[in-house]
């Protein structure tokens, strides 16, 4: 049976969204805004990180705080840990993660592949080091990391972004099994294809209409995926069939904990 004691008990007073200014990111403080918790909000634009802001207030009554941040910036855990170190913080969502260019490898400078590399892996890898221990010394908390279909495989124009998807996913599926005991929830959201500021920029320029991309809405996937914590590793939205090894979350979950016990043998504290 799914827990139904309220976030702000559950998990803390507060929730902090990386890219939680428009899209996902912005849907996700609704939902946790409208089950009582505080929001961080971190974007680099300020103007869109107030509109919600402005918003979320407003219509759930809860504290809501900005942050104008790059997320790609070296420092930017550091900033986040002295932004939130007197907030009582349980819950962090890391939305921030597309990758619009759809460049070949090859075709475009490396600098754009480094502050992808900055942004989508050291970041998340920093961040989930930073909060994962102060979850766990709490004995609470949830990470939500928001992935990406392109976390099961490659292909041409998503070289470095799949690569960045598939990192995260095994990051996170690892964490889940190692902060599980000590009541931190781990939850990464895969799905193909959801109606974002971002999605529209890119299909505006080949002038394709977003409805016939069967784009899902930001509001369905970000109340489901709240819905599914507890239930990690993997919410994939857009599982078809329950018995596919690749995509399952079942299944997935079933790996995880088997992979666990396998490395538990290798590495474990000796009996
Ligand atoms: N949209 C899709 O179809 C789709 C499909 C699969 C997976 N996803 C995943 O869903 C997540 C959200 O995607 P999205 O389409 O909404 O685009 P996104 O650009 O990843 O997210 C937009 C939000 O992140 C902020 N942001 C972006 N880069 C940032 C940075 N360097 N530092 C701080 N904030 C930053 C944006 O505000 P600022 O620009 O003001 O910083 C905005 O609040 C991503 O992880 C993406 O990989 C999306």
């Amino acid at each position: 049976m799914s827990d139904t004691t309220p976030f702000p008990e559950r998990y803390g007073a507060w929730a902090l969204i990386a890219g939680g200014s428009d899209g996902l990111g912005a849907a996700f403080a609704r939902e946790v805004a409208g089950r009582g918790m505080n929001c961080l909000l971190v974007a680099r634009r300020q103007e869109p990180l107030d509109t919600v802001a402005a918003e979320l207030s407003g219509r759930y009554g809860v504290e809501v705080r900005t942050l104008s941040l790059d997320l790609g910036a070296a420092d930017a855990v550091s900033k986040l840990e002295k932004e939130t170190a007197g907030i009582d913080l349980g819950l962090v969502v890391f939305n921030a993660g597309a990758e619009a260019s759809g460049a070949f490898f090859n075709e475009a400078p490396f600098s754009i592949w480094r502050d992808l590399l900055q942004r989508n892996v050291l970041f998340l890898t920093e961040a989930l080091h930073s909060f994962g221990n102060r979850f766990r010394g709490r004995g609470r908390g949830a990470l939500i990391v928001v992935g990406s279909e392109a976390a099961f495989g490659g292909g041409a124009r998503g070289a470095m972004y799949t690569a960045s998807k598939g990192y995260a996913l095994n990051l996170c599926e690892s964490l889940w099994a190692e902060l599980r005991p000590y009541g931190v929830d781990v939850q990464t959201l895969l799905f193909k294809i959801a109606d974002t500021p971002t999605l529209r920029a890119v299909l505006e320029r080949k002038g394709i209409p977003v409805e016939a991309t069967g784009a899902v809405a930001v509001e369905t996937l970000a109340r489901e995926t709240v819905v599914a914590i507890g239930d990690g590793p993997l919410f994939n939205y857009d599982e078809e069939t329950p018995d596919d090894p690749l995509t399952s979350n079942s299944l997935r979950r079933a790996r995880v904990l088997n992979v666990s016990v396998a490395l538990e043998g290798f590495y474990g504290t000796d009996k």
